[in-house]
C-alpha cells in the first residue's frame, strides 16, 4: 500500500542522510568525487522511487555546514556536481512533477550556482507531485541560532516565544516534519540534520552505502516505518 492510497501507516514525508559516498569510492579505488557522482545517480533513482511509492515530501542532506572542513577539491567537486545535477537531472524530475527547493545558507555558495538554484526553484514552483528539499550548506544548530536571532530582532516578548514562533522562523517553515528519517552506511546519528523537525520522526538505519541505495532500500525503510506504532508521547 502506498501513501497515496490513504494508509495512515504510510510515510508521506521522508528525510534521508545520504552517507557512504566516500567509502563506496574507496572500496573501488576511486577518487571520492566518483562516490559523490554515483551518489547523485542514487538520488535521482530514489526521487523516482519516492514518486512511485506515494511519498509527497523528500528532504535530502547534500552538504552540511560542517562539510566546508573537507579538502577544498572535494568541496569543489560537490559544488560542481550540484550544478550538473541542476542542469541535467532535476529538469527531468521537474517533468515528472517534482518541485525542488533548497534549504540552508545561501551566502557562501558561489554566485553562479546560487543563480541556478534560484532559477530551478522558480521554474518548478507550481509542481505538486513531490516536494524535494535539498539541504545544502545546512545545519540545524545554525538554523536554530538564526531563528532565535529573528525572534529577538522581531521584538517578540519572552511569553510569546512559542513552538510556533520558532517553527515559523526556521529556514523553510513549509518543510514538513519528516515521518521517517533514513540514514545510509551504518552510521546511527542525525549529524545536525533537521533536529527540530525530526522530534517525533521514526529513524531507520541501513548498512547500504548511499551510492547503492534506490527503490529497494526505500521500499524496505517505508515497510519498517509502517510496522512501527507512533504515539507522539501519548499512550
Ligand atoms: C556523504 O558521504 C555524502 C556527502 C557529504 C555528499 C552528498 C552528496 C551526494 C549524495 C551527491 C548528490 C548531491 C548533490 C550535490 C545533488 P561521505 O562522503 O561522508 O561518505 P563517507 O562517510 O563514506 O566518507
Amino acid at each position: 500500500m502506498t501513501a497515496e492510497s490513504g494508509d495512515p501507516a504510510a510515510a508521506r514525508s521522508v528525510a534521508i542522510i545520504m552517507d557512504g559516498n566516500g567509502r563506496w569510492a574507496a572500496a573501488r579505488g576511486l577518487p571520492v568525487a566518483e562516490g559523490h557522482r554515483e551518489g547523485a545517480r542514487a538520488l535521482r533513482r530514489t526521487v523516482e522511487a519516492a514518486i512511485d511509492l506515494g511519498v509527497r515530501s523528500l528532504s535530502v542532506y547534500a552538504f552540511s555546514t560542517e562539510n566546508w572542513a573537507r579538502p577544498p577539491e572535494e568541496v569543489e567537486s560537490i559544488m560542481e556536481l550540484l550544478g550538473e545535477t541542476i542542469d541535467r537531472e532535476l529538469p527531468d524530475l521537474a517533468e515528472q512533477g517534482v518541485r525542488t527547493r533548497f534549504v540552508g545558507r545561501r551566502d557562501r555558495i558561489p554566485e553562479q550556482l546560487r543563480a541556478k538554484m534560484e532559477t530551478l526553484e522558480a521554474e518548478t514552483a507550481s509542481n505538486e507531485r513531490l516536494h524535494l528539499w535539498i539541504a545544502f550548506d545546512y545545519g540545524s544548530r545554525s538554523e536554530l541560532v538564526e531563528a532565535v536571532r529573528r525572534i529577538v530582532s522581531d521584538g517578540v516578548r519572552a511569553e510569546d516565544v512559542t513552538e510556533q514562533a520558532i517553527a515559523g522562523r526556521l529556514l523553510a517553515p513549509e518543510l514538513p516534519d519528516p515521518d521517517l528519517v533514513i540514514r545510509t552506511s551504518g552510521e546511527q546519528r542525525l549529524s545536525n540534520f533537521l533536529l527540530w523537525q525530526s522530534a517525533y520522526s521514526e529513524l531507520v538505519f541501513t548498512d547500504t552505502l548511499w551510492p547503492d541505495f534506490g527503490e529497494d532500500g526505500l521500499r524496505a525503510a517505508l515497510a519498517e516505518y509502517a510496522s512501527r506504532g507512533r504515539r507522539f508521547g501519548a499512550r
